[in-house]
């Protein structure tokens, strides 16, 4: 009888180890997705739905888009607000914070691109205008938005100054801390389902831009980029191969 007993007890607790360790794991699955949807949130509008990226889906999901049109279905607040996240985790070398966005969209957005026509024309060979830079520049025009990515050197300073043994480091650094800003927005936008593509119109409408839109002049211009509703899919892509040519491991 009390052996019995026993082995009854052996097999629930077997039984109990079995169940408790599937509803534990899929708690944790569970744990997982939500996780992963709230970096990935792509409700367009009611209408449309894009499915859910994971990170690495959204960092495969980024690619350079040229066509792009103004006709919107992510709201402006949603923009803003991948704007203020990215810049809040986005980070910096010693923390310097030293990003700065300037988001110009619609009209702001127009004009950007008109003053950018009226900057490059009488810098660039006219032939070359009319085959190259014209295109493009309309071609930007047609799009939604444009992000300007300033670096203010005066945290860049103020650290430098701190340290003054690795001074000569904080200019490249704040390129690699826009670099990393300008990647995560491109991302994110993306994986709203906007198209973007990044410009370098830069030093040619700084002036321009301070007066327009009262930006301060020491604010260094770093990159622009573009973005509204694409168009068409994105270029055709090459990638040269990963494996001991740009990926090297040693002891895995
Ligand atoms: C630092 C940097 C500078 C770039 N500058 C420009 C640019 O001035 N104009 C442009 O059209 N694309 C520019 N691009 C986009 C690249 O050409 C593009 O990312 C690359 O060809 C890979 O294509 P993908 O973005 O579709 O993956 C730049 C990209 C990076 C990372």
């Amino acid at each position: 009888m009390n052996r019995r007993l026993a082995q009854h007890e052996f097999i629930f607790i077997i039984l109990f180890t079995i169940i408790s360790t599937v509803l534990f794991t899929k708690y944790l699955n569970t744990l997982q997705f939500t996780q992963s949807s709230v970096i990935n949130t792509t409700t367009m509008s009611s209408s449309t739905v894009i499915p859910k990226l994971t990170l690495s889906a959204a960092f495969k999901n980024r690619r350079t888009v040229y066509a792009l049109s103004d006709v919107m279905t992510v709201p402006d607040s949603k923009i803003q607000e991948i704007l203020h996240d990215a810049l809040l985790h986005t980070p910096s070398a010693f923390n310097c914070q030293e990003s700065r966005l300037v988001l110009l969209v619609k009209d702001e957005h127009k004009k950007y691109w008109d003053l950018a026509y009226k900057a490059v024309k009488p810098t660039v060979p006219e032939q070359l205008f009319e085959k190259l830079y014209e295109p493009r520049i309309k071609m930007f025009r047609a799009a939604y938005g444009t992000i300007l990515f300033y670096s203010d050197p005066a945290p860049l300073s103020a650290q430098a100054a701190k340290w003054p043994i690795i001074a000569d480091k904080f200019p490249p650094w704040s390129d690699h801390a826009s670099g990393m800003l300008q990647y995560a927005i491109w991302t994110l936008l993306s994986a709203e389902g906007l198209g973007c593509s990044l410009q370098h119109y830069n030093p040619r409408l700084n002036a321009d831009i301070s007066k327009e839109w009262n930006v301060p002049t020491d604010w260094d211009l770093k990159a622009e980029m573009v973005f509204g509703a694409p168009e068409g899919p994105a270029r055709e892509k090459t990638f040269e191969p990963v494996e001991n040519h740009r990926l090297f491991v040693h002891g895995a």
